[in-house]
């Protein structure tokens, strides 16, 4: 049986996925600061909804605003797409200090918990008929979660189980701590999603690299492949590394 896929028109990263990300699932991106989480996630919405498919993207760190300004540097006119109803910030990222926030979507810094957090997620997505959403970033809930890695894998589940009801391609957005072995924070967030995506830096060569280590229904290659980003672009992914 064919698998109907998201593509996430990403230079690249289709190829390697046998045209794009399982409809329906939810994946993890991780990796390291700087590595390019949020260029993917955003390109992953951004791209959806230039293909007809509007999408969410939950932040709970940076602002709004200066998301829509980083991503101009790679050619994605944010505002646009939001305008045309296509794409919706969902501003977590105030709330979650316990600040207002002025953006057309958000919540009510009371209302900062996982259940309210969820909700304004799929109500967001009902309201502009999204079919994708990211989520940038898990560790920002870990305060939510007692950092407790039993509740974080609780709660992914819970997550998963209501994106995957309401048909939504999802990407959570992680963090890899440096030289600790695992893909993920709690090390159980790998376990509990359809797929990861391993993003690195390989600082004393000056390359990136971008692996899929798990990626459900899908036949794919393990081996890291050299990634850039690039001005007026985003992310490029290039091939496999020879040398490591
Ligand atoms: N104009 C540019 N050209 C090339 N690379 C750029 C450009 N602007 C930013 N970058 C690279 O992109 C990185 C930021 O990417 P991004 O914000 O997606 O990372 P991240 O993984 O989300 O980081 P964090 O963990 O801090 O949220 C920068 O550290 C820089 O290396
Ligand atoms: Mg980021």
């Amino acid at each position: 049986m064919t698998v109907d896929r998201a593509k996430t028109g990403i230079k690249g990263l289709d190829e390697l996925l046998e045209g794009g990300i399982p409809r329906g699932r939810t994946i993890l991106v991780t990796g390291g600061s700087g590595t390019g989480k949020t260029i993917l996630g955003m390109e992953f919405i951004y791209n959806g909804a230039l293909m007809g498919e509007p999408g969410v993207y939950l932040t709970l760190e940076e602002k709004p605003e200066n998301l829509r300004h980083e991503m101009a540097e790679f050619g994605m006119d944010i505002p646009k797409v939001e305008k045309e109803g296509k794409m919706a910030i969902l501003d977590a990222s105030l709330v979650r200090l316990g600040l207002e926030s002025n953006e057309r979507f958000t919540l009510a810094p009371e209302h900062f918990d996982i259940n309210h957090l969820v909700q304004s997620l799929i109500m967001t997505a009902k309201n502009i008929g999204a079919k994708r959403v990211v989520v940038d970033a898990l560790p920002s809930l870990d305060v939510l979660l007692d950092e407790d890695s039993n509740k974080v894998r609780n709660a992914i589940i819970e997550i998963n189980y209501l994106l995957q009801e309401n048909e939504l391609t999802s990407i959570l957005l992680d963090e890899m701590p440096s030289g600790a072995g695992g893909y993920s924070r709690h090390g159980v967030e790998e376990f509990v999603v359809d797929g990861v995506i391993v993003l690195t830096k390989l600082e004393a060569l000056d390359k990136r690299a971008i692996s899929i280590t798990k990626m459900r229904q899908t036949n794919h290659e393990l081996k890291p492949q050299s990634m850039k980003i690039v001005r007026g672009e985003g992310i490029v992914v290039e091939g496999t590394i020879s040398k490591i």
